[in-house]
């Protein structure tokens, strides 16, 4: 049986966020088992950070498969096997089908690096930089069938100070989000979200 408790990162990069859940599990401050890293990336940093935490990790290279429904077929069977009930997803470069988002509706969360929905997409921090925002920030959202779009849990702004270059954005965004996505992730555990359309209900304790 799949259980809420059992949670699976998917990260195909650095893996800071799924760090700042390592030690959140670690700290109780997350209380379930972090029992999967998936990477669709043999070479991602991540997977060292896996390891050194003793975190099993799948790597499932979408290289290897034709169809992408194949690949996803493999990921979901490992998913099944370690009984995961909650994905979380932590710089997965890879978008999800209809079909998987289905399997697990309301299952999945998602952080991405702006104040959704502005600056969607997989540079949303150059982008608000560029774009010369006063005020950008974090948001961490269920995910539904379209990108950078699911129902908002939290959503944290940040000043972007004069004088910041991108590297001090992109520091200060990612700290942000180290400290947001265990929040988030707590409350789905606490069974504290509650969904009401599009909005997200955050339950008192
Ligand atoms: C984060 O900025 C996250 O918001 C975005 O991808 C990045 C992943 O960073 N979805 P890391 O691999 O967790 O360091």
């Amino acid at each position: 049986m799949e259980n809420l408790k059992n949670i699976a990162v998917l990260a195909s990069g650095n893996g800071s966020n799924f760090q700042a859940i390592v030690e959140a599990v670690k700290r109780g401050k997350i209380k379930a088992q972090l029992k999967l890293l998936v990477s669709d990336n043999p070479e991602a940093y991540c997977l060292q950070r896996a390891a050194k935490a003793k975190v099993k990790a799948f790597i499932a290279d979408r290289r290897d498969f034709s169809a992408k429904g194949d690949f996803e077929e493999q990921i979901i069977l490992k998913l099944k096997s370690e009984k995961i009930g909650l994905i979380v997803l932590a710089g997965f470069m890879r978008l999800l089908s209809a079909e998987f988002i289905r399997k697990y509706r309301g299952r999945i969360l998602n952080i991405h690096p702006s104040l959704l929905p502005a600056f969607k997409g997989a540079r949303a921090i150059k982008d608000a930089f560029d774009y010369g925002a006063k005020v950008s920030g974090v948001t961490v959202h269920f995910v539904d069938e379209e990108t950078d779009h699911g129902p908002i849990i939290l959503q944290e702004p940040l000043k972007i100070k004069t004088g910041w270059g991108l590297k001090e954005l992109e520091k200060n965004i990612h700290s942000l989000e180290h400290k947001i996505y265990p929040r988030a992730i707590s409350l789905f555990l606490k069974g504290r979200l509650r969904l009401e359309g599009r909005k997200v209900r955050i339950l008192k304790p």
